[in-house]
């Protein structure tokens, strides 16, 4: 597995691969891997020829210092765990690597970015929007894997690529859980003693949601799921929202034509989490 630091020699090395006509399959990531981040992996191994994978903590999609300062990172690790999986190549560039100069690139992703996720984090669909398109850039991949995990993230990234003209699939991975029932996530870790064992709480609440669509319409099964949250006073919900997955509209009524995900943030200590299922 090769290791590289700098886009010069990441872009060498695939302009070979590229000429030789292999398909290059990318995972970008931000590192602190776990199975989730695995199962992409896994599936891009599977289908291309050549997989690159990029550990990057990517700064302008943070719009709180702290949270920056306190991502967990574990390098050494992650780079065993993806040599494990048969990685070809991990791409681990610094901040300066790749933004030599301040990013000023403001993407115009139609109101994706506005709701849910974009509402609370100011600029952080931006942010995202900055580093994938570089890296979609550098590495020119037949296929990039997403996890429906950060399903807002998934949307917006077809949006980007359809704005970038890109020949490129975007390959969408199921959310992989623990054995209770919640999603993995690099900030799990974060999470002490107390918290872990009320965390699964969360989609315990998404799947009983799920459960009352036969009997409320969605704004009331809205009102549910806040009222379940409000009295767990150490889970504090930032929104819920039912959503349908393409304009991610909230919905007033059960179509059946329309694919519907329930979308959650929650906080629980300091540590934010979210979470989403489908409601089809
Ligand atoms: P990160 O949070 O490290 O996630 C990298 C990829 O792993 C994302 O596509 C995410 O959806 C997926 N993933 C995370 N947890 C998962 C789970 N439990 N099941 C399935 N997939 C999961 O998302 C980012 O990094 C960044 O925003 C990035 C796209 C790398 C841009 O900086």
């Amino acid at each position: 597995m090769i290791v590289y630091r700098t886009k010069t020699d990441l872009t060498g090395h695939l302009l070979t691969l590229q000429n030789e006509g292999k398909t290059i399959g990318l995972v970008p990531t931000m590192g602190a891997l776990h199975q989730g981040h695995m199962s992409l992996v896994e599936k891009a191994r599977t289908e291309n020829n050549f997989v690159v994978v990029t550990i990057f903590v990517n700064p302008t999609q943070f719009n709180d210092q702290s949270d920056l300062d306190h991502y967990p990172r574990t390098l050494d690790q992650d780079l065993e765990l993806l040599r494990q999986l048969e990685a070809d190549l991990v791409f681990v560039p610094s901040v300066k690597e790749m933004y030599p100069e301040e990013d000023m690139q403001i993407f115009d992703l139609g109101g994706l970015d506005k709701v849910m996720e974009g509402k609370h984090r100011q600029g952080h669909f931006n942010g995202v929007a900055q580093i994938v398109s570089k890296l979609f850039l550098l590495v020119h991949p037949h296929r990039a894997y997403f996890g429906q995990k950060d399903f807002q993230q998934l949307v917006i990234i077809r949006r980007l690529v359809e704005m970038m003209e890109l020949d490129l699939t975007i390959v969408p991975c199921p959310i992989v859980r623990e054995k209770d029932g919640l999603a993995m996530s690099s900030r799990n870790t974060m999470l002490n003693k107390e918290e872990r064992k009320l965390a699964p709480f969360i989609y315990e609440t998404l799947v009983k949601a799920r459960g009352k669509m036969e009997t409320l319409n969605p704004s009331q099964v809205k009102e549910w799921v806040i009222l379940q949250f409000k009295k767990q006073s150490d889970l504090y919900l930032e929104y819920f929202e039912i959503v349908e997955d393409k304009g991610l509209m909230s919905i007033d009524e059960w179509d059946k034509e329309m694919n519907k995900v329930a979308c959650l943030a929650v906080l629980l200590g300091e540590v934010r989490l979210i979470d989403n299922l489908n409601f089809d």
